[in-house]
């Protein structure tokens, strides 16, 4: 019967996610729904903070150990190095100055699925490393990588920033799988993963003083309001953080401070909470060795090389098909 009413209310991804994530028990929206210009804006300002320790570890990554991927990446000739949600692009152009200080020959494809996006990464480029043959591809990541594997060029992918936590385990190896099956013998996928660390250091990264990460997380409210013309007071839920150091799991949640009743005009859907309910909207999973190892054996690859930052844990590992 829901099915039927689910069917009749819905016409679109997000109406169905947010109809079936509000109506399911307990409660949780997907996290690729903090992204819209306003959350693209938040997480620039969040990667800005020194509390969200990711970037500068993965900047230093490739800061100091660029000349040794320039050779892991370059030893079979030319090859498309291919981004997957290459944001402002500003980790990924140390390397490509690396490259093009070199006169290597590669091509750069940016995959995003914003236009926008792609547009400003392709002007910056442009503008500051004009010797990149830049080829940005607009799409999702696998119709992107679908039309570019039949490209005789050797592959580099990179998936950086531990957008790999973003997904539960058992979506993570699908993700690599889907990878690994659009991959050539020669061909390496080179992947950002956040380490297990200081519990605090970890909450402290995702509950900033500033309210930042808070804003973004209830950007997704914000989303269903302007866009499925609904209710939610913002005021009235809570950002709240829980990191459990044996999983690695940091979890993301929007608690109800009070009992209320939320309407959802385009979906004709009335959302009642209690009061302390809860919605789980993002997992940010951190790893170690043995997970990083299990996902990859999981998924068929082999892990050939790995990076580590310095200063907190974070690591950049390569994998090849096994
Ligand atoms: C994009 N992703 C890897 C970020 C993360 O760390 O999970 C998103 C984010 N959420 C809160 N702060 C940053």
């Amino acid at each position: 019967m829901q099915d039927i009413k689910i069917a009749s209310v819905v016409s679109n991804e997000f109406e169905k996610e947010v109809y079936s994530g509000l109506t399911d028990h307990p409660k949780h929206l997907s996290s690729k729904y903090f992204y819209d210009k306003k959350g693209d804006r938040l997480f620039q300002d969040i990667m800005a903070m020194p509390t969200y320790y990711l970037t500068d570890c993965e900047y230093d990554i490739l800061e100091n150990n660029k000349k040794e991927i320039t050779e892991l990446f370059t030893g079979f000739g030319t090859f498309d190095l291919i981004e997957l949600g290459a944001g402002d692009g500003k980790k990924t152009k140390i390397l490509l100055k690396e490259f093009s200080d070199k006169n290597i020959d590669f091509s750069y494809v940016p995959i995003d699925i914003s236009n926008n996006a792609l547009n400003q990464l392709q002007n910056s480029i442009e503008n500051e490393l004009p010797k990149v043959n830049i080829q940005p591809f607009q799409g999702t990541y696998f119709e992107a990588l679908k039309e570019i594997s039949s490209r005789k060029n050797r592959k580099i992918i990179l998936f950086l920033g531990s957008n790999i936590g973003n997904l539960e385990h058992e979506q993570a190896i699908d993700f690599m799988n889907n990878i690994k099956e659009l991959m050539q013998q020669d061909d390496l996928l080179f992947m950002g993963f956040d380490q297990k660390k200081n519990p605090q250091t970890i909450l402290d990264a995702y509950n900033d003083q500033e309210g930042v990460t808070a804003a973004f997380n209830k950007n997704v409210l914000a989303r269903i309001n302007t866009e499925l013309n609904a209710n939610f007071d913002l005021e009235q839920f809570l950002h709240w953080e829980v990191y459990n150091p044996e999983t690695g799991s940091a979890k993301s949640y929007l608690v109800s401070k009070i009992q209320q009743t939320v309407q959802i005009e385009n979906l004709e859907l009335t959302v009642n909470f209690k009061q302390w309910e809860t919605i789980h909207t993002e997992i940010s999973q951190k790893y170690d060795d043995e997970i990083i190892n299990w996902l990859a054996r999981q998924s068929g690859l082999e892990m050939t090389t790995a990076y580590q930052s310095k200063k907190y844990g974070y690591k950049n590992c390569v994998f090849k098909k096994s």
